[in-house]
């Protein structure tokens, strides 16, 4: 048990409620998820929230493209999106939604408390606008030909050909790809929070230790020097999102109330949970620790907006934002054409979701790189990893236990040095897991598992057993297998849950904690029946994931 049970509060970035989830959601989702089940197993209080974002532009014309309300689209992809985080054993406490009671309420409250304390600001500015649907419109939904090279077809936020940043009034020939009309120019009274009142506050947020890799707090350092900019919080009818008090054709942004739907989670999980408080988590100065886990698109959004949206109306800022990079799938991104672009739910059909758990953890790291999965390499890593070495010490030395001793361990340990040696390098695993660096905490625990293997190895147990003088031998070293196999399954447990969870029907015991590496089984204890934790994958079912999604 830890010493000080530490409260925290973690969340992964909520995914938007228009499509199901892929691999690069889950890729994040598997980070924040490893580190809750890592800090649970130290004995900490850990909540785990995240939730669909259900609002904007997008899901809007999406669900008017489908024929259902935007409510009743978001639904069915949230309840989507449980299916895979139960699938890929995503230990959220709460998965719930932006468009919620609870968010409502908090982004009224938190706006009306910016308004009064000054940081709002009203101004009337021109935008691009749909005179055949009645509606302004994003710079995504305008396309036409680039100003600076010519290029037809592109964005009106910028060219994809030359990268030319520019706003959709220089577009050539612009149109709107919902109607396909010339976009007029219509004014219109906007809301802005007034980041440039927080620009000290937030230099010095972004700088103090702890709160954001130094890539990013380098990455942000640029943006003050470019300047902060008064950001527009509102957006005009028609709109998915929350009215703004006392107006009532203008919305809150939906990048407003997404961060606040982290709040609305919470609160949404405390009201069902009395002996958690949502007060607790967000009051200012609260004691416990606020970890939001991002990708590298989504800084400017929760390194600068969100601390000072919290801080501006009241509440504690965040203890840290870890910000992770992109997957790339066999070193590209993602690719529809190329049948890389592989949802959750296609994954989990074919193989399964833990080896993918198991893979990313050999190759995430606490900088912001980007991410790649090889399928041959992560063939090979499951094969002569998880299969080859780790749950290999335990098929081998339970087969004996069962068929020689009545599935009951030796008194004592033969070798309490193996076993202090593998207790004490839990200490360095443990560290690395904290710090985020996976990658090396697996390097060590299969530096371990190799370490067991030579053991046994050594030991020969297969031809020692066949002697009647040396049965005691014999159980010493198989037993000896067990405990040492039982604190590797401790080490690995916040990486596969689901192996943890068979392996503890196997060895008979209490789901394991982290300091359970640090004492053996007792001695005389029994074993259950042992089931392979881990079997190789077919060759076709790999090949299989690779062809579905391509169409
Ligand atoms: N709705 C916003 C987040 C609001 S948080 C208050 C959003 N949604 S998203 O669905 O586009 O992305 C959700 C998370 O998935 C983000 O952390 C994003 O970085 C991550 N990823 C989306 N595609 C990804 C990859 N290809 N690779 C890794 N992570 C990726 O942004
Ligand atoms: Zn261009």
């Amino acid at each position: 048990m830890a010493s000080t049970v530490r409260k925290m509060l973690v969340t992964y970035a909520l995914p938007y409620a228009n499509g199901p989830l892929h691999l690069g959601h889950m890729t994040g989702l598997i980070q924040a998820d490893i580190w809750a089940r890592f800090q649970k197993m130290q004995g900490h209080d850990c909540l785990f929230v995240c939730g669909a974002d259900s609002h904007g532009t997008p899901i809007m014309i999406q669900a008017e493209k489908s024929g259902v309300t935007p409510e009743a689209l978001t639904e069915t992809i949230r309840t989507g999106h449980k299916e895979d985080l139960a699938g890929f054993q995503i230990g959220v406490d709460n998965y719930h939604t932006t468009h919620s009671p609870e968010n409502k309420a908090l982004c009224e409250s938190i706006f009306l408390a910016h308004q009064k304390a000054g940081n709002i600001l009203q101004k009337s500015i021109h935008q691009a606008y749909d005179p055949e649907k009645n509606m302004f419109l994003p710079d995504r939904l305008i396309r036409g030909i680039c100003p600076r090279c010519s290029a037809e077809d592109q964005y009106g936020d910028g060219c994809e050909v030359c990268g030319a940043i520019y706003s959709p009034l220089d577009l050539k020939n612009p149109r709107s790809t919902l109607s396909g009309a010339t976009p007029t120019q219509k004014e219109s009274v906007h809301y802005f929070f007034k980041l440039t009142a927080f620009a000290e506050f937030l230099k010095k947020w972004t700088h103090e230790k702890g709160h954001l890799q130094a890539e990013v707090t380098h990455k942000l350092d640029e943006w003050f020097e470019a300047g902060l900019k008064e950001w527009d919080i509102s957006r005009d009818a028609p709109y998915f999102g929350f009215l703004i008090p006392r107006e009532t054709q203008k919305y809150f942004y939906c990048w407003l109330d997404a961060p606040i739907g982290y709040m609305a989670s919470c609160k949404n999980f405390c009201d069902q949970h009395p002996e958690y408080s949502f007060d607790f988590y967000w009051k200012k100065d609260s004691t416990a620790e606020l970890y939001h886990f991002i990708g590298k698109d989504i800084i400017y959004f929760h390194a600068l907006f969100w601390p000072a949206v919290l801080a501006g109306a009241g509440y504690r800022t965040p203890t840290t934002i870890f910000t992770h990079g992109f997957l790339t799938i066999n070193g590209q991104k993602m690719s529809k054409s190329r049948g890389t672009f592989i949802l959750a739910k296609t994954f989990r059909e074919h193989i399964r979701p833990e080896y993918l758990r198991y893979y990313l953890a050999t190759r995430l790291a606490s900088r912001i790189e980007d991410i790649d999965i090889n399928f041959g390499d992560f063939e090979q890593r499951i094969h002569s990893d998880l299969v080859g070495k780790f749950v290999n010490i335990a098929s081998r030395s339970a087969k004996f236990i069962h068929a020689n001793f009545g599935g009951k361990l030796a008194d004592s340990l033969s070798e309490p040095e193996l076993f202090k040696s593998l207790a004490t390098a839990g200490q360095p695993v443990s560290q690395k897991m904290d710090a985020l660096e996976f990658s090396d905490a697996i390097r060590d625990i299969m530096a371990l598992a190799d370490q067991v293997n030579q053991y046994i190895d050594s030991q020969k147990p297969w031809v020692v057993i066949r002697d009647p003088e040396r049965q005691q031998e014999a159980h010493g070293i198989c037993s000896m297998g067990i405990q040492l196999f039982r604190q590797l399954m401790v080490y690995l447990k916040p990486i596969l849950p689901d192996i943890a969870k068979n392996a503890e029907i196997f060895l008979n015991c209490e789901p394991l904690c982290w300091a359970d590496s640090q004492k053996p089984l007792p001695g005389g204890h029994s074993i259950s029946e042992f089931k392979p934790l881990a079997e190789r994958i077919p060759k076709e079912q790999i090949s299989m994931l690779k062809v579905k999604d391509g169409e």
